[in-house]
């Protein structure tokens, strides 16, 4: 059963074919990075118009790479939440569209439930093309996910595929890891998304001539839950400082004690989970599941305990159609449906445990 998947939460417009054994068709992912990046982040009007513009372009080549029909298809899944809602309404409403007139059916998707079951996707070589890597094993349930991007931050334990079957263990107080980075790229005039830049620089610069001291945020607390709003102060404080980063060396040091920090403590708090569940697997999702200081560091810590790594390809870590394809034809297969008043939520259906700004919940 193939399904079309669209995603426009926030600043990717995306749209694949894909089965529910996670078969990647086509996945095509138009980013709207070079329209925000004058504003150094995503600008939640400029996202809806740029969505707008894409999302019928974007389906057609989907469509036109899978050589697929609409008819030919299963069905019809859409992230409706978590996300910007003039973002998400784009998607929702071109796939309310498709569904209606082409009798059908339609499924909703959570953006995070996509994340979590990325590293299911696999995507065969084209018909042609030099045969690519063999297909990576893919995890068992349960697993703990770490997703970690510009929106999300947070370990979850994965019982199964469904909704009810995924739980929050901890995530961010504040700002979201990717966030972080971005803000810290901005404070130091490095470009956007500032992610990769800093990641880049890390690798030249040393944690330990760094003249600023950056703790691992949280990382004493036995809790799952995150905190990157402190980091990004002390980083703050710094460049305004009298000791400010003051050339390309000392700004490489500090983006390098920022890293060593921040990855820190997603390893131990990921760890801690595995430790504490009993549960010795661990699947990474998120853009920045592409940082190579995260990827080095959970790479020997899972060897060093035996926990089982997974991290998905960068083009499915990052936001794309494919996820949501897939995750919406589990929904298909158990028979699941959305009516056409099918409409978009800011929140996601995970319920958090950690509040925005306060901490845990109780009960
Ligand atoms: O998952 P994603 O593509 O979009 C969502 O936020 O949903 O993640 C984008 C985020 C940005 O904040 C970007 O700076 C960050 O992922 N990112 C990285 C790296 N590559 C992307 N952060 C750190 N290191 C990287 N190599
Ligand atoms: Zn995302």
């Amino acid at each position: 059963m193939w399904v079309l998947g669209l995603e426009s939460s926030c600043d990717e417009t995306a749209a694949a074919v894909v089965d529910e054994h996670g078969t990647v068709l086509s996945d095509v992912v138009r980013s709207q990075i070079a329209a925000h990046q004058p504003y150094g982040g995503v600008v939640p009007e400029i996202a809806a118009r740029d969505h707008l513009r894409a999302v019928v372009p974007v389906i057609e080549q989907a469509l036109a790479q899978a050589g697929r029909t609409l008819a030919e298809l299963g069905g019809i899944a859409v992230t409706a939440r978590p996300g910007l809602v003039g973002a998400l309404l784009v998607g929702v409403q071109a796939a309310k569209g498709l569904a209606w007139a082409s009798g059908k059916p339609l499924v909703g998707v959570d953006h995070l439930v996509g994340h979590l079951l990325s590293a299911f996707l696999h995507r065969p070589a084209a018909p042609g093309a030099p045969a690519g890597p063999p297909p990576t094993a893919v995890p068992a349930f349960p697993f703990v996910g770490l997703l970690v991007s510009g929106g999300h931050t947070g370990l979850y334990r994965c019982d199964g595929a469904e909704v009810e079957s995924m739980h929050e263990l901890g995530a961010t107080r504040d700002d979201a890891v990717g966030e972080a980075y971005d803000k810290v790229a901005k404070l130091l005039g490095l470009g956007y998304p500032g992610g990769p830049i800093v990641d880049r620089l890390a690798a030249d610069g040393s944690a330990d001539r760094s003249r600023v001291r950056l703790a691992a945020p949280m990382a004493h607390r036995e809790s799952l839950e995150f905190s990157f709003s402190g980091i990004k102060s002390a980083v703050a404080r710094h460049v305004d400082g009298p000791d400010a980063p003051s050339n390309d060396a000392q700004v490489a040091d500090l983006c390098a004690a920022f890293q060593r920090a921040v990855t820190a403590t997603l390893v131990a708090k990921a760890l801690r989970a595995c430790r504490q569940h009993e549960i010795p697997r661990l699947v990474v999702a998120g853009g920045v599941a592409a940082n190579r200081g995260l990827r080095e560091r959970l790479a020997r810590a899972c060897a060093e305990r035996a926990v089982a790594l997974f991290v998905p390809p960068p083009e499915s870590c990052t936001d794309n159609g494919a996820m949501i394809a897939y995750a919406g034809a589990l929904r298909l297969r158990r028979g699941e449906r959305d009516r056409l008043d099918l409409g978009p939520l800011v929140t996601s259906a995970l319920r958090r445990v950690t509040r925005k700004g306060r901490g845990r919940r109780e009960g």
